[in-house]
């Protein structure tokens, strides 16, 4: 709910368990009051950080003389006139002054969240009473306008926060940095928490305190990268699991994107955030609008799981989109690990038939299935089916899974193209980068320009054209490399600064055409494994494929630090081979199962090659799994301890009315005189009596709760267990 109280100068944002209150001082200055527990009226102590006289601050405005920005807390943020810290906003104007002055001019209040031209953003239902506040502000000189915008969804404990750029002047203006958010803190002692990793390792978080001068947090790969997802948390320093503050902000960008926080000289802290401004600038031409990408925040005051849970339900049930929304998940089998390039059409319909003999629903054609394509260097761009490999093209294969009684899917990678493939004789001005300089190649390909809509209109053709070939139920989306040149041949000089932001905007016109025509295709998004697992593709692509790594030991980590953000209905996790391909690792089957079960599951190895006794074991794995996807799919989940503090990890799964609830344990190493110990099982309802299977354990659940549920370890390294609670009696 959001409230206007003219008299305290005051506007409230309230949601379930927060307030967020701003102040229009003086009908000029747009100022931070609260962020916080919730809060029935608005904050009315007069509060500013001023310093009374001294030569550090200066005071823009004669009218007021005592204000200085320095003194107060910001919603939003340039410099020129005082305030030192990161700024929100840096520009030039067309005669290349860097000074811009934005004031407050009105604001209004309307109902419903909005759309985001040309960018993905959380929807918002009419029963969530969703509100939007958008504050405009102006810089005279210019007739630059920011609209700062606020969207509340207050049951999901939710604001949506980002910027309207508008010319209103009559000179083009460049921006050089446009953030989404600027919030400021009136203190700084906290924790940051980001999720960080490389290259088959995404997504492990990391918890440092802030300190005094600015850390950043950024990806400049071109796409929001295995490196750095987009999202940062604030916790503080005594904040564990289930208790203390946490806060979190989450960019919904697949591109280029920054947080840099400060810690100031009197102890406040700002966070900006948004797309990084070392790949960007942009022409802004009178009349015309930028906007930039939306920051998803929550905060609460039960630790991380409290923000996980809000970040959790908000992206699959109002970021997530379309009939898959709400579908179960198919277990799958693909071709990747099994295959590779090397392939006939008897392999793949012999894979396909043991699938469909194991119970699994979807087989999945990877790479390696077009003209050209037997190994890395080759054959992107063209999307002719290889038929040597297939005879009868890719129709007649699917007509041969169909009938299995499978779906049907299949891998591409529209956005890249092969070096020597006839798209780029034809087209050579298609891809990033310039002639002159030598363009870079990553795994051997370069990337098509999308920021041009002539290409953005051949891979939609492209795409359905392949999607009807193959009469495909899935696809899975690959991009398999990091930008190097930003630059166009179809961007003016003075525009090359737009190439990161428009690739992303070409990008989303891409996926939304091609998402909205088959609305029945479930798309699963993959860049090098988890490279752009982010909000902005998950608006698209319901689900994402987690890691390249498909150890099950490191996905116990990469799934973990995953669930910080995303549920685990997003988690693309399959069971491979041993020794595993990337690790070359070899644990149990078991162990292996527990751990794709724990996401979507799916297969990745030649299930051909298993003994009667494994395929029987796959056989269960996946009929266990059928009776138990609703809950670990739509339930909510809970973590209850991870690798770093010991050798031991567990998570939960439980179904929203708690009657149905999984425990999932996994052991790294085994040690010597290591007393069995109880672990707690938050996911359960104190005053319902359970039992659980495996063992015939009956128990309250308080007990489970408050005492823990005792776990018996089999001997060995790479162990796992799942228990399973179904409640049996209420009070
Ligand atoms: C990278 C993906 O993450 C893999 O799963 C596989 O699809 C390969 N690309 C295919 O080239």
């Amino acid at each position: 709910m959001i409230t206007d109280y003219p008299d305290l100068n005051c506007i409230c944002i309230d949601a379930a368990s927060w307030s967020y209150q701003i102040e229009v001082r003086h009908r000029r200055y747009i100022l931070h009051r609260y962020f916080g527990p919730k809060m029935q009226r608005p904050a009315e102590i007069p509060f500013s950080r001023y310093l009374g006289k001294n030569y550090g601050s200066i005071h823009p405005d004669s009218e007021f003389p005592e204000f200085s920005y320095e003194a107060e807390l910001l919603e939003y943020s340039s410099p020129g006139k005082g305030d030192y810290r990161i700024p929100a906003f840096l520009g030039s104007r067309n005669d290349g002054s860097p000074v811009f002055w934005f004031t407050y001019v009105s604001h209004r209040i309307v109902s419903g969240a909005c759309e985001i031209p040309g960018l993905p953003s959380v929807y918002a239902l009419p029963e969530d009473r969703a509100q939007t506040l958008e504050l405009l502000c102006r810089d005279d000189s210019s007739g630059l306008e920011v609209t700062l915008c606020y969207t509340v969804l207050p049951e999901y404990d939710i604001l949506l926060r980002w910027c309207r750029y508008t010319n209103n002047g009559s000179n083009p203006v460049f921006l050089h940095r446009a953030a989404s958010i600027c919030l400021d803190i009136d203190r700084s002692s906290y924790d940051l928490l980001t999720l960080q990793g490389a290259y088959a390792r995404e997504r492990i978080p990391a918890r440092i305190p802030a300190c005094r001068g600015i850390t950043s947090f950024s990806s400049l790969r071109g796409i929001s990268s295995h490196h750095q997802n987009p999202f940062l948390g604030v916790l503080a320093p005594e904040t564990t699991e289930h208790s203390g503050m946490a806060m979190g902000l989450l960019l919904v960008y697949s591109g280029n994107h920054c947080f840099e926080i400060e810690v100031d000289a009197y102890g406040g802290m700002r966070i900006v955030g948004g797309m990084h401004d070392q790949s960007f600038s942009w022409k802004l031409i009178p009349g015309e609008s930028l906007h930039t990408p939306q920051v998803i925040m929550t905060r609460c005051d039960d630790g991380m799981h409290g923000m996980s849970r809000r970040f959790h339900e908000i992206i699959r049930t109002r970021l997530c989109r379309g009939p898959w929304r709400d579908r179960p998940r198919p277990v799958l089998a693909n071709s990747w690990e099994a295959s590779y390039f090397r392939f006939t059409r008897d392999d793949i319909v012999s894979l396909a038939g043991e699938a469909a003999d194991l119970g699994i629903e979807l087989f999945v054609l990877d790479d390696g299935w077009f003209s050209g394509r037997n190994d890395d260097t080759s054959g992107l761009g063209d999307w002719k089916t290889d038929t040597d490999k297939l005879p009868g093209g890719l129709r007649s294969l699917s007509e041969a899974i169909h009938a299995k009684g499978l779906l049907m899917g299949i891998w591409v990678e529209p956005e890249m193209v092969s070096p020597g493939s006839r798209l780029l004789t034809e087209h050579p001005d298609w891809v990033l980068g310039s002639r002159e300089q030598q363009r870079t190649t990553g795994r051997n390909q370069l990337i098509l320009d999308l920021t041009r809509e002539d290409v953005q209109d051949f891979l939609i053709g492209t795409i359905d054209r392949i999607l009807s070939d193959a009469d495909a139920d899935y696809i899975k989306w690959d991009a398999n490399r990091c930008f190097g040149e930003f630059s166009s041949a179809a961007l003016h000089p003075d525009r090359q600064g737009e190439i990161a932001p428009r690739y992303i905007l070409g990008l989303y016109r891409v996926i939304s055409e091609v998402v909205s025509r088959h609305p029945d295709v479930l798309f699963e998004g993959c860049a090098g494994g988890g490279g752009r697992y982010d909000p902005g593709m998950l608006a698209w692509m319901p689900q994402y494929w987690t890691s390249d790594n498909t150890d099950a030991l490191s996905r116990i980590s990469i799934q973990y630090g995953t669930s910080i953000v995303y549920p685990p209905v997003t988690m693309g996790a399959h069971v491979s081979a041993v020794p595993n391909h990337q690790l070359g690792r070899s644990t149990s089957l078991s162990f292996r199962g527990h751990v794709a079960q724990s996401g979507n599951l799916g297969y990745e190895l030649d299930l051909r090659k298993l003994s009667d006794a494994q395929k029987n074991e796959v056989r269960s794995q996946v009929a266990w799994y059928k009776q138990w996807r609703d809950v670990i799919q739509f339930g909510e989940f809970f973590r209850i301890a991870s690798f770093t503090e010991g050798e031991e990890a567990a998570w939960m799964a439980a179904s929203r009315d708690k009657k149905r609830a999984l425990l999932f344990c996994f052991r790294r190493l085994a040690e010597v005189s290591q007393a069995p110990g109880l672990l707690r099982l938050p996911g359960l309802c104190p005053s319902t009596r359970y039992i659980e299977r495996t063992t015939g354990i009956t128990a309250w659940g308080e007990e489970l709760i408050s005492r823990g549920f005792p776990v018996s370890w089999k001997t060995g390294d790479c162990i796992s267990c799942v228990y399973e609670f179904t409640a049996c009696t209420e009070e």
